[in-house]
């Protein structure tokens, strides 16, 4: 694996179960995770998205923007959300950020072209896709699916009906990225 540059934020993004979140964690820096800005069900049956949960409009790329902003700052204090599978929901002031020093954030929307996620991705330094065999990434994220409780044939049925599609856009925007990671499948 490449040396991870000397930045305030490195941004590790790629298809849905590609290994973001595992990586990121394995750099020893504070992540930020994307994921922590999933809008909670409250506000997806307000939205008429709950069936959606995972497409890019279920997030708060708003506020996940404002969040980065602050980090980039060097803001004191700042505490991040994250995403907590069992409950399948965000956990508001999960992270504590130090004001100084390397973060991590990591998401499958840091690339994509559209305005709302410009904004997040215009506070991140560099910005890695993370890209592995694609039948590998898909049994991994079934096996992810049936560890947090989805029977194999729903997740399975998960898999074509929601992530297939989520991860065609997020390949789609990979040629934004300052470098590509071909991960090892084995
Ligand atoms: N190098 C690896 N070898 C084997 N399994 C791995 C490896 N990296 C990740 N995994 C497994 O693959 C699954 C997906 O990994 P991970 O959760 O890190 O992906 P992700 O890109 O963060 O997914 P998502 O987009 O859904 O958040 C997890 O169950 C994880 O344990
Ligand atoms: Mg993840």
């Amino acid at each position: 694996m490449p040396a991870p540059p000397p930045v305030r934020l490195l941004g590790l993004t790629g298809a849905p179960g590609v290994g973001k979140s595992t990586y990121a964690a394995s750099l020893g820096r504070p992540v930020v995770p994307m994921d922590g800005f999933h809008y909670a069900d409250v506000e997806l049956v307000r939205r008429g998205l709950l069936s959606a949960k995972g497409v890019p409009d279920t997030f708060d790329a708003p506020g996940y923007a404002a969040l980065l902003r602050r980090v980039r700052a060097g803001e004191p204090d700042v505490v991040a959300p994250s995403f907590d599978r069992v409950l399948e929901q965000p956990l508001a002031g999960a992270i504590a950020v130090p004001a100084t020093g390397p973060v991590v954030t990591e998401g499958s929307y840091l690339l994509l072209d559209e305005p709302r996620w410009r904004a997040a991705r215009a506070q991140i330094d560099v910005v890695w896709h993370l890209h592995l065999d694609d039948a590998v990434r898909r049994e991994r994220l079934v096996a992810r699916h049936v560890e947090f409780g989805k029977t194999p044939d729903e997740a399975r049925a998960w898999v074509s009906r929601v992530d297939d599609a989520n991860a065609r856009l997020v390949e789609a925007a990979a040629a934004r990225a300052d470098l590509v990671v071909e991960l090892p499948a084995g």
